[in-house]
């Protein structure tokens, strides 16, 4: 079975993108061969600074080998280092229908939010199924976010199929639910672009700052909270605490007696502990880059001597 991945080199880890991305896909990779990947070529859909980009992908990179990421058992690779894929994308545009990429949602999401697109964001969706039909990939664990995505794919590789015989492999897209959304401080999801974020990797004062400035309501430490389940700080917490300790802390909240300040700080404690084995491999990794640009140059050339092979059906079936 092969799993395929990608996340776009946008910015700082999140608990977000941690738990509904990258632990997932890091899970995985026990269960087959496991393919991930930084979307640079989507990134300049919407990111127009070159230096940020190069710095970006190699933050991703080591966000994603300080999480867990095994190089030995997973390829690891930078989209742009397959140029391949942007054939395949090409070919595969002339299969795509109009229709299906105008009813693409993130698309629409983002001109109404005023963003005047240009034709790689419209052509966004053809190029993330050339990402997955280019590794005869399996399944594509992504995000709710992604789910429609990946099911123009499915369309897409059909009707390619269907106008020049069986090519493609079709994927089927695994959405993750357990965690598919984690909230940010403000209560909403969690994401870069509301500002609402906790970092994984960063500085330890304005880490705790933010985690003390999750909003909470104004009841008395004393006031039992029957309604503890949709505390934000504890719906954290039980992300990064161990089964036990989040229990404790659910339990004195419901009976009353717990401050959210408290609350807060026991938040901050566990979710600090949780991540410093990748906080001390990410430093480590950080201070020898010849050894991850290794990792992501070893990566790309088996993801290219695959995607070759793959294309070339692709041309063949196609009559090129
Ligand atoms: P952001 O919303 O911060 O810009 P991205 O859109 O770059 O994040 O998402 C990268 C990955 O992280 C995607 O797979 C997405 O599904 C996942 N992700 C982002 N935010 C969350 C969240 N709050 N909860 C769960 N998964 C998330
Ligand atoms: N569009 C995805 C995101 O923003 C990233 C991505 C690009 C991707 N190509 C992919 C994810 C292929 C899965 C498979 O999160």
């Amino acid at each position: 079975m092969r799993i395929l991945s990608g996340i776009q080199p946008s910015g700082a880890l999140h608990l977000g993108n941690y738990f509904g991305m990258m632990k997932p896909a890091i899970d995985l990779q026990d269960k087959g061969e496991a393919f991930y990947f930084i979307a640079d070529y989507h990134s300049m859909t919407s990111l127009f600074d070159p230096k940020q980009r190069r710095q970006n992908v190699l933050e991703v990179a080591l966000d994603f080998l300080a999480c867990g990421l095994d190089p030995k058992k997973s390829v690891f690779f930078r989209q742009s280092d397959v140029p391949e894929v942007t054939e395949l994308a090409w070919i595969l545009s002339t299969v795509t229908p109009m229709g299906l990429l105008e009813r693409a949602t993130s698309y629409k999401d983002k001109i109404a939010k005023g963003i005047s697109p240009n034709h790689g964001l419209f052509a966004y969706p053809v190029l993330m199924a050339a990402d997955i039909l280019i590794y005869d990939s399996n399944v594509v664990p992504v995000g709710q976010d992604q789910k429609q995505h990946a099911e123009m794919t499915r369309d897409i590789a059909a009707k390619f199929n269907e106008q020049y015989g069986e090519t493609f492999v079709i994927p089927e897209p695994q959405i993750r639910s357990a965690t598919a959304k984690v909230p940010g401080t403000d209560g909403e999801k969690m994401s870069k672009s509301y500002g609402n974020t906790i970092e994984i990797f960063g500085e330890e004062k304005a880490l705790r700052k933010k985690v003390m400035a999750i909003k909470m309501d104004s009841r008395t430490p004393e006031e039992p909270k029957p309604d503890a389940g949709q505390n934000l700080a504890l719906q954290l917490l039980k992300l990064v605490a161990p089964a036990e300790a989040a229990h404790d802390f659910e339990a004195r909240l419901r009976a009353g007696g717990l401050g959210y300040g408290d609350l807060k700080k026991g938040l901050f404690e566990h979710y600090w502990n949780y991540f410093a084995g990748a906080r001390a491999k990410r430093a480590e990794l950080a201070s020898n880059l010849d050894h991850v640009h290794e990792i992501l140059r070893e990566g790309a050339a088996k993801a290219r001597g695959l995607a070759r092979q793959v294309l070339h059906r692709a041309r063949v079936a196609s009559g090129l």
